[in-house]
């Protein structure tokens, strides 16, 4: 487990490294917080993790009230506003909200922008329901995961959707740390994890769930869905150049088997939910 230290100390960690390099800033080498740069962001991101768009279904939200929980840059934040709805967002990182505000301003498209802690949320956020509540990437990266679920329950009304991604214990990706990183030292998988999950290494905080570990976290809601979906199939030698090649072993592999592996050992373990009746009231 990261929180070693007193949760205020870690928060401050984890808010300085997405500062240090909000998440996908270097998907594109266009001039930071031009069009072309946020356009070549979301082509790349899209097309290395095409599962989002389908998983947030922007086009369903139009009309309603979106609220995204660590919004980063805001990739997914502003194709929930280009389909009609009326989207909320915060983060913790001063750096990815400014970028996120920056990215509206481009596009002429509005947001209600916060700066703040997820585990405090209502101290950030005014309380309001939403139809939507969806958070991508962010829960297994803040110190108390479980503080973020019990604030969500205030922005829920007994219609509301929840969406999360959340890391997968039981996936590819955690076997190839173990045996990239750590020869194999299953028993260092939690630091070696949040060392090698992202593409900026040394992670103060990353957690990742079982299915059961999920409905532990979702105990007070009711989970509609939860499946696996993404293996990064890429050469990071060729990915950080911009180049998109497969790695040997999985360029042979049918698309059938690769999207069977996928779901069964895929990295995003996506979740929908909804509120249970009496976290509403
Ligand atoms: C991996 S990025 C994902 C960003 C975005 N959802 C996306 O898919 O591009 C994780 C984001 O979560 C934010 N975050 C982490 N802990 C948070 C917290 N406690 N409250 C709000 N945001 C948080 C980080 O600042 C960072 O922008």
């Amino acid at each position: 487990m990261a929180v070693t230290t007193d949760s205020a100390s870690v928060i401050d960690q984890v808010r300085a490294y997405w500062n240090r390099r909000p998440c996908n800033v270097r998907h594109s080498t266009s001039p930071v917080g031009s069009k072309e740069y946020f356009d070549e962001v979301e082509a790349r991101k899209y097309f290395v993790e095409p599962h989002i768009p389908k998983f947030a279904d922007f086009e369903r939200w139009r009309g309603k009230k979106v609220l995204e929980i660590g919004c980063g840059i805001g990739t997914d934040s502003i194709n929930f506003a280009r389909a009609g709805a009326d989207v909320t967002v915060v983060d913790l990182s001063d750096e990815s909200l400014q970028l996120c505000e920056t990215r509206f301003d481009v596009y002429g498209l509005k947001a209600h922008f916060y700066l703040g802690d997820a585990e405090e949320l209502s101290k950030v956020v005014p309380v309001e329901k939403y139809d939507l509540i969806y958070s991508f990437g962010v829960i297994h990266h803040t110190p108390r995961p479980e503080r973020v679920m019990e604030q969500v329950k205030l922005y829920c009304k007994p219609e509301t959707e929840i969406r999360l991604m959340l890391y997968s214990k039981w996936s590819w990706k955690v076997l190839w740390i173990i045996l990239a990183y750590g020869k194999g030292a299953i028993w260092r998988s939690d630091e070696l994890v949040r060392e090698y999950s992202e593409a900026q290494t040394g992670s103060p905080v990353t957690y990742y769930y079982s299915f059961r570990g999920v409905r532990w976290l979702l105990r007070d809601y009711d989970v509609v869905d939860v499946h696996k979906d993404h293996i990064f199939p890429y050469r990071i030698d060729k990915y950080v150049k911009y180049e998109y090649q497969w790695v040997w072993y999985f360029r042979w592999l049918p698309t059938p088997w690769f999207a069977w592996l996928e779901r069964r050992l895929g990295w995003h373990t996506l979740i929908t939910a909804r509120p249970r009746s009496a976290s509403t009231a």
